[in-house]
């Protein structure tokens, strides 16, 4: 690959900053799908010039929570909850995740890369070059590996990084009922060693909640990722406070995501071990939630925030980064400048990926957005609007 020098791009690294540089005062050079060098007046010798005519360049959004990959649709539970049945209730009857898991069991890993495919190419439309995708909605050995599996095939058929989540503690399926404890050993973990053999999982993660897993049922889970050397996370304080936040940063987790009723307890102990929030507006919104996160108990304590679509078929029917930002900023409070790291550098940072991506600073990937705007906050402030220019992957531009 020939080197490339970026010039006249207003520029926000994100590295520290997100205040843009005046157009044309940075350059940038990359080379070998690597961001080389950011300055003023870079050597030209050779290099394939951009000229980037005045926009917005950011780092290609990462999308860090989501369970893209699935098998049918929920638009009647969508509807259900307009009549006022709410998402507990469907879940404890046998909707909800178990709906999913039906549709996902009977498809097989080309069906479930067809289905999913659409919603990911969404995302990339967008600008987003990294997504982490779960599993969650097999709830057997074999249906979990077929969702990652699926999750490995699409990163060949696009440009773009997956990272792959192992997501079996997500909730009981019914052969299971009652016996959470059997579940966790003979699935979750069975699975576990299974799909980590077969290089598949780049994470552990779980749902603690009443109507999915208490953490004294996930704490095997936990050990043998450790064990394992596996990076772990967890969906914790979403409905109630279960506890899970405290448990997940004891795990030195990478993230701890959703925490509507995370305290200011739960954020010192994330700030001791460094946890990442990853907030998720869209389900906050999907679900009609009243309870804010704490974001001032984050700022406070220095926990860094990020945000994600959590793409889903029932809580968080999203595939807009863009609009995920808005919904951080209008429903959470977020700073302009917050919403930007929360799908930037801080994404990264929930994914382990802080030295491959996030940032625009030299040795890091040359993931790229390039947007027809001039600044952060008319990217955030839209609704419904895609001011995509381009979007850059491991140096190249991609087509759209
Ligand atoms: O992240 N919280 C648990 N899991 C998903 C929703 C799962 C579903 O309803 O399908 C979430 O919101
Ligand atoms: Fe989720």
């Amino acid at each position: 690959m020939t080197a490339t020098l970026w010039t006249n791009a207003r520029i926000v690294t994100a590295d520290g900053t997100t205040t843009p540089s005046a157009p044309g005062a940075l350059e940038l050079l990359t080379d070998g799908g690597k961001i080389v060098a950011l300055g003023a007046d870079l050597p030209r010798q050779g290099a394939k010039i951009v000229d980037c005519e005045g926009r917005l360049m950011t780092p290609a959004p990462i999308d860090c929570h989501t369970h893209l990959v699935f098998g049918g649709d929920r638009a009647f539970e969508f509807e259900q909850r307009l009549d006022g049945v709410a998402y507990e209730e469907i879940a404890r009857a046998g909707g909800g995740i178990k709906a999913s898991m039906r549709a996902t069991r009977a498809m097989d890993v080309d069906q479930l890369v067809t289905a999913s495919l659409p919603r990911l190419d969404h995302l990339l439309a967008e600008g987003v070059s990294t997504v982490e995708i779960k599993s969650g909605y097999g709830l057997s050995v074999e249906a979990e590996l077929h969702m990652l599996r699926a999750a490995r095939a699409m990163e060949t058929q696009r440009n773009v990084r997956i990272r792959k989540t192992w997501l079996a503690a997500h909730a009981l399926p019914p052969e299971y009922a009652g016996r959470a404890v059997d579940y966790i050993h003979e699935v979750a973990i069975a699975g576990l060693n299974a799909g980590h053999a077969e290089g598949l999982i780049d994470a552990v993660d779980s749902f603690c909640e009443g109507i999915a897993f208490s953490t004294e049922e996930l704490a095997p889970l936990y050990a043998r990722a450790k064990a394992l050397g596996l990076d772990v996370k967890i969906h914790s304080e979403q409905l109630s406070h279960a506890g899970g936040t405290a448990f997940a940063a004891r795990h030195g987790a990478l993230s701890a995501d959703h925490l509507e009723y995370a305290t200011a307890e739960d954020a010192a102990l994330m700030a001791a071990s460094g946890t990442v929030a990853v907030l998720l507006p869209g389900a906050f919104y999907t679900l009609r939630e009243t309870v804010l996160p704490p974001v001032e108990a984050f700022r406070a304590a220095g926990v860094p925030m990020a945000l994600s679509t959590d793409c889903n078929p029932g809580t968080s029917p999203l595939t807009s980064i863009l609009m995920t930002m808005n919904m951080g900023a209008t429903l959470f409070r977020l700073t302009v400048s917050e919403c930007l790291k929360a799908v930037t550098c801080n994404a990264a940072q929930a994914l382990g990926l802080s030295n491959e991506t996030g940032r625009i600073a030299p040795g890091l990937s040359a993931d790229l957005a390039l947007w027809d705007v001039e600044s952060p906050a008319q990217l955030v402030a839209r609704i419904g609007f895609n001011p995509l220019h381009s979007r850059v992957f491991r140096g190249a531009e991609c087509p759209q």
